[in-house]
């Protein structure tokens, strides 16, 4: 099942450290190749000889020592893996990830990667639900590292409560699923995210408060599951996924133009981006200069990209997004009809961590025959997920 797949592991030290010997082992009879680090600590609970002999891999402590291949080994790790897995994940490590430290092997490697990283903690209780380990998990979540959550039960120290490390069980179904997830390979997605840039003159412009982050984990979210995926991005400050091409646009006209050139070929368009409705009928050259008197700027419609691709459209599945502040469902039902979504997401951007900026969503999805599904709070990560497989439905 995992044939191809190369997984690193990081392992820390606590007792669970025994566990994670049984998820090497399991992810080898899947075919997995694996290559395991320890650190110092770790060491102290199961010798580098355990894993060796399961991974049939050296095994990684010291920075320092002789490198068995002549590379930048901590870099060469980095690049190795298909997918990390850090476990036992221990407060210690996950506070040294928060706060960018790398001084061993597993956080130097760690840091260096640019694959996906699935965390497991173990840890006790008191320090588990201890804030600050609480906001670091938010943080590293925050910045795209996956969880895998512990489970609850009598610890090694007595105590009762969450912190136990996942079972290998858990741990191994979670990694699978995530590498063997490819169901839109094949298809092509045009994705389009952030704002538009509206020239008044050289130095001022019309723009709204979109981030990009929506449409982005969109993308990102997309190109892991095996999509050929084209970002048409509005202005932002975020890195372009992995694996995804991006076009890079400023006005509504270059992301309606963008939009029109790339569409006939897409399987899926998914329209995250905030348009600009209105442009400044005259772009001044220069500086507009104030005077005593008020200033007014006319403004002309621009076009409706939504709009344009239902015109053209083939069999392609069409989403929409709908950021509204009032008559949320009413509006979003009106823009389903007009502009031909197959679903459509709606924002309530008046309600904390929704809609723009934030790395949290809160959001309905309703499809073309009006059913509706409310979600709670999460981080646009995980509502990429649900938006995608909500796209697969729709797949012929
Ligand atoms: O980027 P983030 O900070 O992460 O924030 C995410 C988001 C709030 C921007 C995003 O989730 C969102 O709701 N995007 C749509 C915002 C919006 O412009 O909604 P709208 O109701 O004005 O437009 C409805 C739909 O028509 C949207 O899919 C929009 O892309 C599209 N549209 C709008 C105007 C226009 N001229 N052309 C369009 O295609």
């Amino acid at each position: 099942m995992l044939k191809g797949k190369h997984v690193v592991i990081g392992v820390t030290g606590g007792i669970a450290v025994y566990k994670v010997v049984d998820v090497v082992s399991r992810l080898k009879k899947l075919g997995a190749e694996i290559t395991v680090m320890m650190t110092k600590h770790a060491t102290e609970f199961v010798t580098p000889l355990t894993f060796r002999s399961l991974s049939l891999n050296y095994v990684v402590v010291d920075m320092f020592e002789e490198p068995k291949t002549w590379n930048v080994e901590h870099i060469e790790i980095a690049k190795r893996g298909d997918v990390f897995l850090l476990a036992p994940a221990t407060a210690n490590v996950i506070g040294k990830l928060v706060g960018g430290i790398a001084d061993d092997m597993v956080t130097t490697v760690l840091m260096a990667t640019k694959a996906p990283v699935f965390i497991a903690p173990a840890m006790n209780t008191g320090m588990y639900t201890n804030p600050v380990v609480q906001r670091n998990m938010l943080d590293l979540k925050t910045l795209g590292y996956h969880f895998i959550d512990p489970d609850a039960g009598r610890l090694a120290c007595g105590d009762e409560g969450m912190g136990k490390l996942a079972s290998p069980e858990r741990i191994v179904e979670t990694l699978v699923a995530f590498m063997s997830k490819q169901d839109f390979k094949d298809k092509k997605i045009l994705i389009t995210a952030g704002p538009t840039q509206e020239p008044i003159d050289p130095v001022r412009y019309i723009t709204n408060h979109s981030s990009g982050k929506m449409g982005y984990k969109l993308a990102e979210e997309a190109a892991r599951r095996g999509a050929e995926v084209i970002l048409v991005s509005g202005p932002t400050q975020l890195e372009i996924p992995t694996g995804v091409k991006r076009i890079s646009v400023t006005t509504a006209l270059e992301m309606y133009e963008a939009v029109m050139t790339q569409m006939d070929d897409m399987d899926i368009i998914i329209k995250a981006a905030a348009v600009a409705d209105y442009t400044p009928e005259h772009y001044s050259d220069r500086k507009v200069k104030k005077s005593n008197d008020d200033l007014s700027i006319p403004l002309k419609r621009t076009h409706d990209i939504a709009l344009a691709i239902n015109e053209r459209k083939k069999d392609q599945i069409v989403v929409g997004f709908a950021a509204e502040s009032h008559d949320h469902e009413k509006n979003a039902l009106g823009k389903i009809q007009r502009k031909g979504f197959d679903f459509i997401v709606l924002n309530d951007i008046s309600r904390e961590g929704a809609g723009f900026k934030s790395d949290t969503n809160i959001v309905t999805i309703i499809d073309s025959k009006g059913e509706q599904v409310s979600y709670d709070k999460m981080l646009k990560g995980e509502l990429a997920t649900i938006i995608l497989d909500k796209v697969t439905q729709y797949f012929k």
